[in-house]
């Protein structure tokens, strides 16, 4: 199949993220810059042409570069001059002597240096150090402009990784109250932690900043710059190793960001051919490692992608088929690994409207999280670029519409393994674009295959909308990327793929229908896709649905990123 190496640098959606690392300062061992939203939207070339999404005249605003510097430094709290010095505190960190005094060392020299202000003020507040608290003061006496104490609960060394991310989204949400530039964030009790501990907390603290200072502001017509230029973390250390785990978080990080930002997208602005352009424009701007190639209808067909090309039929906006692929710059390839994720830009339901309260139709935007993720990967692959692994990264994506063109309730499609399948729900459509996608993955040579979807609301009925469900046959596979979950700090949750549950999926015409009852859906979903997946290949299924989207912020969180990377990571050589 020929290979498009795509060669231009624009971006389509008004911004895109970046990490880079630089030496700047002479003081601090290292600086990290991680720079986030930039440029405006611009005219894009193609192989192919893709008609300019215009509908409602919207356009993402050119957002400016905020840059902020990452540091790790070796200094004296008290000498540290800024606006907030952000202090992680455990419950422990905050016991007293007889005297009222801080017992622990940190505490207490910050506390004698503000006259015991410290003590005093977060007492009044009832500042325990449980997890969630936080409290910040202007206290003269100290450097720094303001202090600010985060409770980290009943940490422990051991702690998992998401306490301190934690921490680092609390000095996010202290830094945007206060408008502050820059920020020093330390720990009270930091001493006796072993390297690798300093070097997860260092990573996950900056974790925290960079994805809890991101707002998405491309579609708001005025809104306020971000403030935070440096952030200094004292006391985990420094030196090569803890330089490479922050770049390396980094670059996780403009994955989330890049990924978040294509699901905030309206669907109006995020057309296929729109998310095919990103998927360019990322392999373009890592051109050493990455390649694309985008199908257009003609090709689907030549490859009878009937499944797909049944859900797009209806769409005024043409599918795109998105291949991208990962090789490392030298070395052999020891493992081959397939990122399937689905890409419906919009799903109204087709002929099988969603209609009536709950349906989320306004939200179907989101449909795409599962590319997202995929596309959020690959650039923070492309950046990374591990050694030793080469990876597919696959989306099929289109919309579910409606029109006289469309599929109807009870049209058999065809999939390009050549099964059948009796459409008795439109609204089942993920699962029909992903055969295709599977079918197409498995033809590219992959030993594993991991695919992310937004597949199923009765997902959201099982695990809520924090918690993704796992599916698949093998227990080794289901071993390593639970396993990159955990350090990831993304939920998954393993279901049952009860075959007995297929009987459910059979149809009197055709080799199978798309949608079983209403028990078990998810469950019936991932059966299904199961039938388009070589049995040679390891397999699981992501159902996403709930934690692609937070419902109390109104925006994507970009789930499934971290995961991958860490994934990809654990089978590079
Ligand atoms: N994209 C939806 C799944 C979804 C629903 C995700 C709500 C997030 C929130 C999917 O295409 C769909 O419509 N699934 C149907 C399947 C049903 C027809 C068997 C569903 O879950 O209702
Ligand atoms: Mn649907
Ligand atoms: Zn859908």
């Amino acid at each position: 199949m020929a290979v498009i190496v795509v060669s231009f640098f624009y971006s389509l959606l008004g911004s895109s993220t970046r990490s880079t690392l630089s030496k700047l300062s002479p003081f601090p061992i290292f600086p990290l810059s991680l720079a986030y939203p930039l440029s405006s939207r611009r005219r894009l070339r193609m192989a192919h042409t893709v008609a300019q999404a215009t509908l409602g005249l919207t356009k993402p605003a050119h957002v400016e570069v905020p840059k902020i510097d990452f540091a790790v430094k070796e200094i004296d709290l008290v000498e540290w001059k800024g606006d907030i010095l952000a202090v992680g505190v455990s419950e422990k960190d905050m016991s007293k002597d007889e005297n009222c005094k801080f017992e622990n060392s940190i505490l207490k020299k910050l506390d004698t240096h503000l006259g015991g202000l410290l003590a005093e003020v977060s007492a009044e507040e009832d500042f325990t150090g449980k997890a969630g608290q936080s409290t910040v003061h202007r206290l003269p006496g100290l450097g720094s402009k303001r202090i600010c104490l985060i409770g980290l609960g009943q940490c422990t060394p051991s702690s998992s990784a998401s306490v301190y991310r934690g921490l680092g989204e609390a000095v996010a949400a202290a830094v945007k109250t206060a408008q502050a530039s820059n920020v020093a964030i330390t720990l009270a009790s930091s001493e006796g932690l072993s390297a690798d501990s300093k070097l997860t907390i260092a990573s996950a603290i900056t974790s925290g900043t960079v994805l809890g200072i991101f707002e998405d502001i491309r579609f708001k017509s005025e809104s306020k710059k971000a403030s935070l230029k440096s952030v200094d973390i004292i006391g985990l250390g420094s030196g090569p190793e803890l330089e490479k785990h922050l770049k390396y978080a980094g670059d996780v990080c403009s994955g989330v960001i890049f990924g978040r930002e294509l699901v905030n997208a309206p669907p109006n602005v995020l057309t296929p051919g729109v998310l095919a352009e990103e998927a360019c424009k990322i392999a373009s701007m890592h051109s050493d490692v990455l390649t694309a190639n985008i199908l257009d209808v003609e090709k689907c067909k030549e490859l009878k992608m009937g499944s797909y090309l049944g859900v797009a039929a209806a769409s005024a906006n043409p599918p795109h088929f998105i291949h991208l692929c990962y090789k490392p710059v030298t070395g052999p390839v020891k493992a081959k690994l397939g990122l399937v994720g689905k890409g419906l830009t919009f799903d109204s339901g087709g002929y099988n409207i969603k209609t009536g309260p709950g349906c989320m139709i306004e939200l179907m935007k989101f449909d795409m999280g599962g590319s997202a993720a995929v596309l959020g990967a690959a650039k923070a692959i492309g950046e990374i670029k591990p050694p030793g692994v080469e990876v597919h990264f696959i989306v099929a994506a289109c919309e579910n519409m409606i029109s006289g063109t469309g599929m109807r309730p009870g049209d058999i499609l065809t999939a390009s393994n050549g099964k059948t399948i009796e459409v008795n729900n439109t609204d089942a459509e993920g699962r029909l674009t992903l055969a295709d996608a599977l079918v197409y993955a498995c033809n590219q040579g992959v030993e594993k295959i991991v695919d992310l979807a937004t597949l199923t609301g009765a997902c959201i009925i099982a695990l809520g909308p924090t918690i993704a469900g796992v599916f698949t046959p093998s227990d080794d596979l289901a071993k390593e990327v639970l396993a990159a979950s955990e350090v990831a700090g993304e939920k998954l949750w393993r279901m049952p793929l009860e075959d007995s549950y297929w009987e459910s999926m059979k149809s009197g015409v055709a080799d199978m229908v798309n949608t079983g009852g209403r028990p078990g859906g998810s469950i019936t979903a991932a059966l299904f896709l199961k039938q388009f997946v070589d049995e040679k290949v390891q397999w699981m299924h992501i159902d996403m649905a709930g934690p692609v989207w937070n419902d109390k912020k109104k925006c994507a969180t970009g789930f499934g990123v971290s995961t991958l990377v860490e994934w990809v990571l654990k089978n590079s050589a």
